[in-house]
């Protein structure tokens, strides 16, 4: 009787375990992200290299030495790949490849060269931008991208990129941010030439379109080469910027309209026409833009691709302003990891229409003493995989920066990066390694952030 009873006690333990280990599975989230995810770090070529003059070094906003990455690349992979990275955002210095008009540089070439041999060494997979805000200064002379003559000799560079270095890369990005280019170089004057007028800032994105049409086939054309051996020679998109913008005050029906319009601009305009292969602009008091149909600039992505940062508050008179009541950044950001989620669900409804991935090329925030780089990776990581489980087919992360760089018109304050311009690594830098190593969000970093 006796031995009855403990084997029926013995037997109530194990049973009883069983059901706790369910409810346990139950409550325990998956966290994993989809296998063969890329995890990288994004940098441009005049943010890190150093040396370079270009149209940004003439006019008032020199880099000078940079994070001097021109010599440290082999190093700065190796940190990388240390981080549990397996991919990289990089871009191709145009002025480095082509200083004067025709004159191809072998020097610029090389040194690319030794780029992507070191980032095959330590298991990197490139993904490379050809535009990245920078031009020659020779493009000044016909008036750069304000002349419809920028897109030719884009389609030029392009070809020669394509045909030099076809063999080392896969994944490639026409443009990078080109809302946000012809917003700061020609309608708020911030970057060069430094114009302040909303007209050309629409001509400007009308060229930016032709030229990145035209890039996508001469891409297609010449870059048939599988650099990596997954079975894909060649997949081309660009890297738009997406805000997440809402009205300041929800009962302002002007704030709406003003929110509806910045939208269709900034976020939706280039996506739009890359799918449908019409330019087509309407803004009250300017000219509007009303292209015929361009056959070459239909289906001209073969991924989507975003920035995120922060989101918007707009008001009627078109001013944007932040969330003073959410968690601000030292440059005013507010740090909105939903936003990610919201930004994916838009990049989804391009995707989905045609079966198309999406990356993340830059996600980031500055953050001089890294006292919030660490939760905002975990959070923001967190937003993109709760889009992933409900069917956005995101393959990539590129979190900006791998290093501190030059800002921008901001200069060296702001600090993006997972290391100091002296190679220095952050705390928060372990945090994004432990994501990218495991492919998961650790049971640890998700207990310690987003509980
Ligand atoms: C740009 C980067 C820039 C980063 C931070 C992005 O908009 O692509 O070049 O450094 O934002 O401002």
């Amino acid at each position: 009787m006796k031995r009855e009873k403990s084997m029926l006690l013995i037997v109530f333990l194990f049973l009883s375990s069983l059901i706790n280990q369910n409810a346990y599975s139950k409550e325990k989230e998956d966290l994993n992200f989809p296998k063969g995810f890329l995890w990288g770090t994004a940098t441009s070529a005049y943010q890190v290299e150093g040396g370079i003059k270009n149209d940004w070094s003439k006019n008032g906003l020199d880099a000078g030495k940079a994070a001097n990455h021109f010599e440290e690349f082999d190093n700065d992979f190796k940190i990388a790949k240390s981080l549990g990275n397996n991919a990289y955002r990089m871009s191709i210095e145009w002025a480095r490849i082509e200083p004067e008009k025709d004159q191809w540089n072998q020097e610029g070439v090389d040194f690319y060269k030794k780029i992507f041999k070191s980032l095959k060494k330590h298991g990197l997979k490139p993904m490379v931008t050809i535009h990245h805000f920078t031009n020659p200064i020779w493009t000044e002379k016909f008036g750069g991208w304000e002349n419809k003559e920028i897109i030719e000799r884009f389609a030029k560079f392009t070809t020669f990129l394509a045909k030099t270095f076809g063999d080392d890369i896969d994944l490639w990005l026409t443009f990078n941010e080109p809302n946000v280019y012809a917003l700061k170089s020609f309608a708020t004057g911030d970057w060069p030439p430094f114009k302040k007028d909303r007209q050309i800032t629409l001509y400007v994105m009308n060229n930016i379109l032709k030229a990145h049409a035209e890039a996508y086939r001469i891409l297609h054309e010449f870059d048939k080469t599988d650099a990596d051996g997954d079975g894909i020679a060649c997949e081309v998109g660009f890297a738009q910027h997406i805000a997440v913008l809402e009205p300041f005050w929800v009962l302002n029906p002007l704030d709406h309209l003003m929110t509806y319009f910045q939208n269709k601009v900034f976020n939706e305009a280039f996506w739009d026409a890359c799918t449908t292969g019409k330019f087509d602009l309407f803004i009250p008091g300017l000219k509007s833009i009303n292209e015929p149909f361009n056959e070459k600039l239909k289906n001209s992505m073969d991924f989507v691709g975003f920035n995120y940062y922060t989101r918007w508050f707009i008001k009627a008179n078109g001013d944007n302003v932040p969330n003073e009541k959410g968690e601000l950044t030292d440059m005013k950001w507010e740090i909105y990891p939903i936003g990610l989620g919201k930004s994916i669900q838009l990049a989804n409804n391009y995707a989905k229409k045609r079966n198309l991935p999406i990356y993340i090329t830059e996600v980031g925030l500055s953050d001089p003493n890294d006292s919030k780089r660490g939760k905002y990776i975990v959070t923001h990581t967190k937003s993109m995989l709760d889009e992933i489980k409900k069917g956005s087919n995101v393959k990539g992360f590129m979190f900006w920066s791998l290093m501190d760089n030059f800002e921008l018109a901001d200069g060296y304050g702001p600090k993006f990066g997972l290391m100091t311009i002296d190679r220095k690594i952050k705390p928060s830098a372990y945090i994004y390694k432990e994501i990218s190593e495991t492919n998961s969000i650790t049971e640890k970093l998700a207990e310690k952030y987003l509980k």
